[in-house]
């Protein structure tokens, strides 16, 4: 059994004073739980040259977790890195969290070789999630590469509503061997549509490119997007969704020091002033982004 070592109780991100852009139909607010376990490695799994998924048991943290809120492990055992890493949430059932990450560096590096039995300092769930709404008729899921972690939990979300809407999942990947979760979102009876940009399997070019196509025969108003992927993929998909007038929420990713909302270090500028990526984020709507502040 995991070891709970804290709990903290807050208020959830949506209550912060700065966040006003708000979808028209707001979810009612939640009081958040945040914790901080041990959690034990269950399995990790190479999905790909560079993909794993690690699978860990923390029941708290499970229970308590929304779509697109992260955990912040600590990858090893002494001081180096010194910083933990912030990963999406991909799934939680039963007592367990999944994890689906890229190896970039040191800490996913290390992470890569947690064997079954070992333990990760593990805090969460944190920041502030999609807001799933129930209202809006057609919904398009949008991932780019790993991107993908926090969407499969949207889907997930949605199918639960059981409202009918009808839900378009784009996947993009470099190739067809770095596509992940088409599967997964399969099995929860969502049509898939892939996009690679060498053409090995679906359509050939950008994920957004993709997008841009299908949304030209798209007629309805009532349009919601949820995405996650790289800045660049992520601000032409805000892009279009604001010509087109849909809401559109984006899960952006940023270095991160405490994960709480304590230390600034992943700071950007909104619309309406300094977020924090960690506490305001990591989604947002994605009107409330300075995309030139990210250096595109
Ligand atoms: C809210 C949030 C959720 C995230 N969810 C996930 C997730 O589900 N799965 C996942 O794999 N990653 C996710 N990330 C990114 C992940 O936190 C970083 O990849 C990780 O911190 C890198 O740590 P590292 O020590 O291995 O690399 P570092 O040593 O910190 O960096 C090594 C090199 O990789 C570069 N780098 C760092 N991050 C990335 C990146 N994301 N992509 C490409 N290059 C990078 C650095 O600039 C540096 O050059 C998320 C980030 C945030 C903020
Ligand atoms: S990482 Fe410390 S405020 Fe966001």
């Amino acid at each position: 059994m995991e070891a709970e070592r804290g709990l903290v109780r807050k208020r959830n991100a949506n209550t912060h004073p700065k966040r006003c852009v708000r979808p028209a139909q707001q979810v009612s607010e939640r009081i958040g739980y945040m914790y901080q376990v041990k959690a034990k490695v269950l399995s990790n799994e190479k999905l790909s040259e560079a993909h794993y998924r690690i699978k860990l048991e923390a029941s708290q943290i499970a229970k308590a977790a929304r779509a697109g809120q992260f955990v912040h492990i600590r990858c090893g055992p002494g001081y180096d890195p010194l910083l933990r890493r912030p990963f999406s949430i991909h799934k939680s059932r039963q007592g367990r969290i999944d994890v689906l990450y890229q190896v970039v560096g040191k800490g996913t590096g290390l992470l890569s070789q947690k064997r079954r039995g070992d333990q990760l300092d593990s805090l969460g769930p944190l920041g502030k999630g999609f807001e799933i709404e129930p209202a809006f008729k057609k919904i398009f899921i949008v991932g780019g590469g790993i991107g993908v972690a926090p969407l499969y939990m949207v889907a997930q979300e949605i199918t639960r509503m059981g409202q009918g809407q009808d839900v378009t999942v784009l996947l993009g990947a470099k190739n067809k061997e770095l596509i992940l979760g088409k599967d997964e979102f399969e099995r929860l009876g969502l049509e898939v549509t892939i996009a690679t940009e060498d053409g090995s399997t679906g359509y050939r070019g950008l994920v957004s490119n993709l997008f841009q196509e299908l949304i030209l025969s798209q007629t309805s108003l009532s349009v919601a997007v949820y995405s996650c992927g790289p800045v660049s993929m992520l601000r032409k998909i805000a892009e279009l969704s604001r010509h087109r007038g849909f809401f559109c929420q984006v899960s952006l990713e940023q270095k991160m020091g405490c994960g709480l909302g304590a230390c600034l270090g992943c700071v950007i500028r909104g619309r309406s002033g300094y977020l924090r990526v960690c506490k305001e984020g990591p989604v947002f709507d994605a009107k409330e982004i300075l995309w030139d502040d990210l250096g595109l």
